[in-house]
């Protein structure tokens, strides 16, 4: 279905819980209150929500949190939504931690791509910014990622002071395991200080000094609103997510589900459209929620212009 901008939204992200095993600062600071399981979208729900999806238009889907490994039956809810008619992709994106664990089942419910953050590769800092998360369980979340020959891409984002000395060495070891990196562009959701994060225009120009032969990568890597470079003879690329810089809302094509059944139209705004009343009716009523939610989609963030008007809540509840 299109929205009134003429986007074609075809893309659902749903978050399945809004805990995690990290307590990323930017994402999950303290002193966030856990909903209780009761307000939580069963896996019956969210499956129903699928459907209806994809009755206008919406074939694909990405898991997200929290951190979705958390929550008990993530491949299976994976391999349901795949048998859903009409789904052509299902992909997930996860801190990793838990990754090496699950990756064998993920991959034979049928997923189609994982993105894992990788903040830093330093262990202190990682211990730093996550607060909880353990490097080395990472790492091997990566390594069982890449084994299983499923699309991986690692998500990394650059914040002054902190890690952006480390954009170099997080764009070698993808290179070096052949798989995408991404640098994003810190956004002011939540309590998250965007004035920390670094510009895409900053690094692009970093990235060129280090790799003058960085070429336009036009190649579909996913879904998002990455944009992409490859360097002639090296296996990966680079994408920006200039979420602050790069107007890819006009290319937008999707819509985000809380784990509590509430849609959002864009990250941005705090604007949304509840779901669960019309759970209790038809495929045809969650259908019906689904095309309001996309008729009142905006049209582009104000993240720059109305800080008022950006979402309060923090990024782990509402899905990244
Ligand atoms: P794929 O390309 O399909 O892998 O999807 P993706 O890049 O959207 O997935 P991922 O979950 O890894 O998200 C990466 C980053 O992009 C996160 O920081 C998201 O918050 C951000 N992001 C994803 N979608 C949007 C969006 O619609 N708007 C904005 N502003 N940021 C987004
Ligand atoms: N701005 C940009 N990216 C964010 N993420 C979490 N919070 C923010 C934010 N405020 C990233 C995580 C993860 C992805 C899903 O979203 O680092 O890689
Ligand atoms: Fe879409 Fe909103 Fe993200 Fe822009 S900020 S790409 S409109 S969800």
């Amino acid at each position: 279905m299109e929205d009134r901008f003429g986007r074609k939204i075809e893309y659902l992200r749903i978050s399945i819980t809004d805990r995690c095993n990290m307590r990323c600062r930017y994402c999950m600071p303290d002193g966030i209150e856990k909903v209780s399981m009761d307000r939580i979208l069963t896996y019956e729900d969210i499956l129903r929500i699928a459907e209806a999806a994809v009755s206008i238009g919406i074939t694909r889907f990405k898991i997200t949190g929290g951190e979705p490994l958390v929550r008990l039956g993530c491949p299976g809810l994976v391999k349901n939504l795949k048998a859903i008619p009409g789904v052509e992709q299902v992909t997930l994106t996860t801190n990793g931690m838990e990754l090496a664990r699950y990756m064998d089942e993920l991959a034979a419910a049928g997923l189609d791509a994982v993105n894992i953050s990788l903040d830093t590769m330093d262990p202190d800092r990682f211990r730093y910014i996550t607060q909880c998360g353990d490097l080395a369980m990472v790492m091997s979340g990566i390594d069982a990622a890449v084994a299983s020959g499923i699309r991986t891409k690692v998500n990394c984002v650059p914040q002054k002071g902190f890690n952006d000395d480390e954009i170099e060495k997080i764009a070698d070891f993808a290179f070096e395991k052949g798989i995408d990196v991404r640098f994003i562009e810190l956004m002011p959701v939540g309590s998250a200080d965007a004035g920390s994060g670094l510009s895409n225009e900053d690094l692009l120009e970093r990235l060129r000094a280090v790799y003058p032969e960085l070429e336009p990568d036009e190649s579909i890597h996913g879904n998002g609103p990455a944009v992409y470079y490859y360097i002639p003879g090296k296996r990966g690329s680079i994408g920006l997510i200039s979420a602050m810089h790069g107007a890819f809302c006009d290319r937008c094509n999707r819509l985000r589900l809380t784990s509590q059944g509430v849609i959002k139209p864009c990250l941005c705004y705090d604007e949304t459209v509840d779901l669960k009343p019309a759970l209790s009716g038809t495929i045809s009523d969650i259908k019906d929620k689904l095309a309001e939610a996309i008729s009142i989609k905006p049209k582009q963030h104000c993240f720059n212009d109305d800080p008022e008007r950006v979402e309060k809540r923090q990024m782990s509840q509402i899905g990244g």
